[in-house]
């Protein structure tokens, strides 16, 4: 392993401390001085000039590109970006999701519409896919050999699927037995070295803090500044969707916090530049068991971490100790948004409704329309209003969760089987049959309803 240096250079960018706003070395994660998390900071944007519709044109002509750049639905958006040559740029064709409308979610939350951005649909089939290509590509112009992540699983799928493809080695920690399985087999398929440590993710990221600490190993965790510089795109992406009308509400699940904070750095960035003139509210779900931001703000006025022993079958967001907690209040004070939380039962009910759909989500990505229900019956969101929900990981995710809710056994031996009963009219078990037309027929049938 060879131990880079890396100087900060002529640039637009810089990377500064939330806290004290003092200026750190590119490849860091906490201010030296005050702890505090970094963030990339564009000084040079003034000088720079940028005009909000010819960037809207090129961001938009650059769809129709051949470049490998310009098919990123991050990189084409480079000009907000922190900058990295283009031959070091690491990309799947990341970006570019849909976003599709809900009229049944948004007759069951009780609104009249309601939008949906799938960023399932990256090539690991997460969001993070949007950060890890920044943050990889960054790694790899650094000049670092290995890249390390602590992880609920997505961030590990990705992170292995971006060091494959970049030519890095990567290191992956993950609570054992606490992560989807599916998740578990990309990280193997893409050739990380996985380990599964006996503790949960909180427990994963402290060993991992140390470890990168004593090895030239380069941190793709979200406290990692160039992840959230991609996930940011998202945005972009969304606000360029809807002809850069903004939406009344923006909806996100929150985990460590860093994704929230991603979008919120995006809105106030598109405010800066004049590509839109108002924020939409940020509003951050969360789920019950897993609910250190709304403990939080509830708790604290939004003062002082309040951590949680996170348990939630929504094992993505099954977070405790978040670490961009900061960002996150940040935001959703900016934008006045709200929090919430929701229980298992919500996150399931929810999950099936999206599936219903013919859209699908994994678990945590659920977490978002059954909080936007909470905040319709509170008045917090009103029925007419533009809403989207932020739908961070694939159906496929997390196919045991479905096929335990329609088997109906989800909540068995949990405190939830009373609440769980609601479940029922969602439930579509597979039907064993005799391979005998007429018992199909009949099905057909019985089933016309
Ligand atoms: N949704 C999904 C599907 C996730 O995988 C995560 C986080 C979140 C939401 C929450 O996002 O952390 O930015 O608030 N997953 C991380 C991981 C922690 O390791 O894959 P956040």
């Amino acid at each position: 392993m060879s131990d880079p240096a890396v100087k900060p250079g002529q640039s637009v960018s810089e990377v500064r401390c939330i806290g004290c706003g003092r200026t750190a070395l590119p490849d860091r994660f906490r201010c030296e001085l005050c702890r505090d998390l970094l963030e990339i900071v564009f000084s040079g944007w003034k000088e720079q000039q940028l005009d909000p519709a010819e960037l809207k044109a090129i961001w938009r002509e650059r769809r129709t590109s051949f470049d490998p750049a310009d098919q990123s639905g991050v990189w084409r958006f480079r000009e907000i970006l922190p900058e990295i040559s283009k031959q070091q740029i690491i990309t799947i064709k990341e970006g570019n999701t849909p976003v599709y409308e809900l009229p049944r979610c948004a007759k069951s939350a009780g609104v009249r519409r309601l939008f949906a951005k799938h960023q399932g649909m990256n090539p690991t089939g997460s969001f993070k896919d949007t950060g890890m290509t920044v943050a990889a590509s960054f790694a790899r112009q650094a000049g670092y050999h290995w890249v390390a992540c602590a992880s609920t699983g997505n961030t590990s799928a990705s992170m292995a699927a971006y060091a494959a493809r970049g030519g890095l080695r990567s290191l992956v920690l993950i609570p054992d037995g606490k992560i989807s399985w599916s998740k578990l087999s990309q990280s193997l398929d893409y050739g990380a070295l996985t380990c599964q440590l006996k503790t949960d993710f909180d427990g994963c990221v402290r060993v991992l803090n140390e470890v990168v600490q004593r090895m030239p190993v380069y941190l793709l965790n979200s406290v990692n500044p160039y992840r959230v510089e991609g996930q940011k795109t998202v945005a972009f992406e969304l606000l360029e969707q809807f002809s850069w009308e903004p939406p009344e509400h923006i909806i996100v699940p929150g985990g460590n916090l860093a994704n929230s904070s991603a979008i919120g750095k995006a809105l106030r960035e598109m405010k800066q530049l004049g590509l839109i003139s108002r924020m939409p509210k940020i509003s951050v779900i969360q789920a019950e068991g897993a609910n250190p931001l709304v403990r939080t703000m509830r708790e604290t006025d939004g003062e002082k971490l309040v951590p949680v022993h996170a348990e939630t079958m929504a094992t993505a967001i099954r977070i405790g100790n978040p670490a961009s907690w900061k960002k996150a209040i940040r935001v959703v004070r900016e934008t006045e948004g709200t929090v919430e939380q929701v229980s298992e039962v919500e996150i399931a009910l929810a999950k099936a409704e999206i599936g219903a759909e013919g859209i699908g989500c994994e678990p945590a990505s659920a977490v978002t329309l059954a909080g936007l229900k909470k905040l319709v019956m509170q008045g917090f969101v009103k029925p007419n209003e533009s809403i989207v929900l932020i739908l961070t990981g694939h159906a496929l995710k997390d196919a045991d969760f479905t096929l335990k809710f329609h088997r109906g056994d989800l909540f068995a031996g949990t405190p939830f089987g009373v609440e769980s009963q609601i479940l029922k009219s969602q439930q579509r078990a597979p039907i064993l049959l005799e391979p005998n037309v007429e018992a199909v027929i009949d099905l057909l049938h019985s089933s016309e309803t």
